[in-house]
């Protein structure tokens, strides 16, 4: 693994973990395992973080998404030409978001384009799955090429599939490494519920994910999961697991901590010392 140089993702999106990385690094040594898997791949960052030895299997159920990865790993530049067409500003961004592209190097540019340049980067789409954020009065580069380019060569050993996070099951082997970083059926703070694309992950969502997680590590596989600091989380995963109470400044482990406020549960059969 280097995690010595990681690259920043291009897209920003909701519940993005680069904050993650740096903790994630302490506990996944990459070169210990075979090929990787992302089954909640969302804008990349953690997969840019790390450098898997063999085969990489993306995935996320946003097929938009996942085809605007396919189209930079194929070609970049066709991408580029299109986004250089598009102009940042309220007026261009109402008309460039009505409209249907067919051609894919289009619809990359078009979803990149909206992502940078609508409110907060959100991904959201009404009933009929139209995207309907508003625009974000943002004043930003749109694209990079240099980092468009850096992480062409990063896709280089990558699988990128769309759909349901059971995907995973379909290429998992002995020693490979999984990162899950679903979506929170409830939010820390608000307890509410978030949503992502067209429907929520819901509860029964979560037990299908631990169904995953036993079969992951019922090949001899390994899976990092990144999850809400909620009692019911905790009960359907912390069984036959280790799991570190994760805060923005500091990883604590073990069965409570006093200290800060609690961000993140992460659960692992990674062996992990929590002792630094
Ligand atoms: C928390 S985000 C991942 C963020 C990512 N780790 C990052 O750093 O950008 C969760 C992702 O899960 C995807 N997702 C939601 N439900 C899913 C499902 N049933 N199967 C696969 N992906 C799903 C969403 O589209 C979203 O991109």
């Amino acid at each position: 693994m280097s995690v010595d140089h990681p690259i920043n993702p291009f897209l920003r999106w909701a519940g993005g973990k680069r904050w993650l990385r740096k903790h994630l690094n302490a506990i996944i040594k990459i070169d210990n395992y075979d090929n990787y898997h992302e089954p909640f791949l969302g804008g990349a960052s953690i997969f840019l973080s790390l450098i898997p030895k063999n085969v990489s299997y993306l995935s996320d159920c946003n097929s938009e998404l996942i085809d605007t990865f396919k189209s930079i790993k194929e070609d970049p530049l066709k991408v580029i030409e299109e986004l250089s067409k598009f102009k940042n500003n309220k007026q261009d961004y109402y008309l460039i978001r009505e409209i249907k592209f067919k051609n894919p190097w289009k619809k990359a540019a078009q979803f990149i384009y909206l992502n940078q340049t609508s409110f907060n980067g959100l991904y959201r789409v009404n009933l009929k799955g139209n995207y309907n954020v508003p625009y974000g009065y943002r004043k930003c580069k749109i694209y990079d090429q240099n980092q468009f380019l850096t992480i062409q060569k990063r896709f280089e050993n990558v699988i990128f599939q769309s759909g349901d996070f059971e995907l995973v099951l379909e290429n998992i082997k002995e020693n490979d490494i999984v990162f899950l970083d679903p979506p929170y059926v409830v939010s820390h703070y608000k307890n509410g519920f978030i949503k992502y694309n067209k429907k929520l992950f819901s509860l029964s969502d979560q037990y299908r994910l631990k169904d995953v997680i036993s079969s992951i590590c019922k090949v001899g596989a390994f899976y990092v999961l990144t999850n809400a600091a909620h009692k019911t989380i905790f009960e359907i995963f912390s069984k036959d697991s280790n799991f570190i109470e994760l805060y923005r400044n500091s990883l604590i482990g073990g069965k409570k901590a006093e200290r800060g406020k609690v961000m993140e549960l992460l659960f692992t059969n990674i062996p992990y010392d929590l002792k630094p």
